[in-house]
């Protein structure tokens, strides 16, 4: 059972626990989520006053390290090793919504803030960045113009994307951030780049050429490129029927037609032409960041500043996205293997293990109708990484990549976990293949039951 009256008493018991201390250190994981959680963090304790000091980690592991010698904040991490995190010598308090995996010891100086623990779905309904703005809430009503960065984590892992808008707790910070004027939500035109593109560029998603635009006689340039933004609301819409009656003519199906139109998130506040104004685009911004080493330029970011770290994170950006298409291309032309109940590609060390998931995620994606999950290898620094991703129609059928990742990892001495749809582990180097065989048996056991 959800428990929403709960859920905010141990928010307001967080905000105390913080309120008692002078410094703490944040251990921030690097993906769009993490940085926008760790930049909630920051903000509300600015305001109170407390120091934080800044460390970005790629899982779990990494975060039990370092020096105990302040209490530490787990932003968008370790729920998936409670045991290990309660053992550590510091006070800590983990910020989370991923599964958790061990007992939350109520006794010691440890806290663990996950709505999965009071019933509510951490897939779905709430992120990290959003757990971590139910804390900045708590410590001050003030704090609702962090809703804004709390949906752009949100959006960042892609949380709207089974019901093309956001739900439950998540609708409750879109409303909260919309009262403070800091976000707005539409249903809009589902393709990336509708605040930075052109027109003609944010068509290339959909394989149709600027002839499109022509004929339904809308203007593609006036001195400059124009972009979505720049047209006037008629031919928006004039242009949103247009696609989806043209993937419909095309035999691209209803689902697909209905994926054209969605709810996105505006940032009211940020200046108009720039990816911070729409929540897909900031998170995808962030994830060009930390991922690639620079962390501080995502939380800089995060943290408002439009100068200096934004002009670094556009050259991020420009590689971040070389990086994907390349990825794509490579599975596309290396092809698939096939297990019973998944299809998988091994990169080497051709993909980047940080943007494995990403890439695999994009790769499912393309294929409509996916008719198996896709799990995917690259070299990573501490051993070999795995990243999978699956469609809810794969979940209603029984799987859950989470804890299928979680036991095949463990029984080849690696470590994994995850959500439903989309699960992660590190293994030993040469275990790829005995991992496999566990996997399969794993996800046949599911889709069985
Ligand atoms: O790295 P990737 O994006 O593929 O991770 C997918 C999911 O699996 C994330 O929720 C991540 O936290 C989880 N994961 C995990 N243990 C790992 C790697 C990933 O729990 N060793
Ligand atoms: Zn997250």
């Amino acid at each position: 059972m959800e428990n929403i009256e709960r859920l905010h008493r141990e928010a307001r018991s967080c905000a105390r626990w913080l309120q008692g201390l002078d410094e703490v250190e944040i251990v921030s994981h690097i993906d769009a989520d993490g940085l926008s959680t760790c930049g909630v963090l920051v903000q509300a304790l600015r305001r109170e006053g407390i120091a934080a000091r800044i460390r970005f980690v790629r899982n779990g592991g990494e975060a039990l390290g370092g020096p105990p010698d302040l209490p530490r904040v787990f932003a968008e991490l370790g729920s998936g090793r409670l045991d290990d995190v309660q053992r550590l010598p510091c006070p800590t308090l983990v910020v989370d919504h991923h599964p958790t995996v061990g007992r939350v010891d109520r006794a010691g100086p440890h806290r663990v803030f996950n709505p999965r623990l009071l019933g509510f779905d951490g897939t779905q309904e709430i992120s990290g960045s959003g757990t971590a703005y139910l804390i900045a809430r708590a410590l001050d009503a003030a704090n609702a113009d962090l809703a804004a960065l709390a949906i752009v984590g949100a959006v960042g892992d892609r949380q709207d994307r089974r019901h093309g808008r956001l739900i439950g707790l998540n609708r409750t910070i879109v409303e909260e951030g919309s009262r403070a004027g800091v976000l707005e939500a539409r249903v809009d035109l589902h393709l990336f780049g509708r605040q930075t593109r052109p027109l003609i560029r944010l068509l290339e998603a959909t394989g149709l050429d600027p002839g499109f635009l022509h004929d339904l006689d809308i203007p593609v340039k006036n001195g400059h490129w124009l972009r979505w933004g720049d047209l006037a609301g008629e031919e928006r819409m004039r242009l949103a029927s247009g696609l989806v009656q043209w993937s419909l003519a095309t035999g691209q199906g209803a689902e697909a037609a209905q994926r054209l139109l969605a709810e996105g998130y505006t940032l009211p506040r940020e200046p108009e032409g720039t990816p911070f104004r729409d929540a897909s685009e900031y998170a995808s911004l962030l994830n060009a960041t930390a991922r690639y080493g620079e962390g501080q330029v995502g939380l800089d970011l995060c943290l408002g500043d439009r100068d200096g770290a934004y002009r670094r994170a556009r050259t991020l950006l420009g590689r971040h996205r070389k990086n994907i298409s390349a990825g794509l291309a490579l599975v596309h032309d290396q092809g698939l293997e096939e297990r019973s109940h998944f299809s998988y590609f091994c990169a080497e060390d051709r993909i980047r293990d940080t943007i494995l998931g990403i890439i695999t995620g994009m790769a499912l994606e393309r294929e409509t109708g996916a008719e198996k999950p896709l799990v995917a290898f690259a070299r990573a620094p501490e051993g070999l990484k795995v990243s999978a991703r699956a469609t809810p129609a794969h979940t209603q059928r029984g799987l859950d990549l989470g804890p299928a990742l979680m036991r095949a990892a463990h029984a080849v001495g690696g470590d994994g976990g995850g959500h439903d749809i989309a699960g992660g582990a590190t293994i030993p180097p040469g275990a790829m293949e005995e991992f496999l065989d566990h996997l399969d048996r794993e996800i046949g056991v599911q889709m069985a039951g």
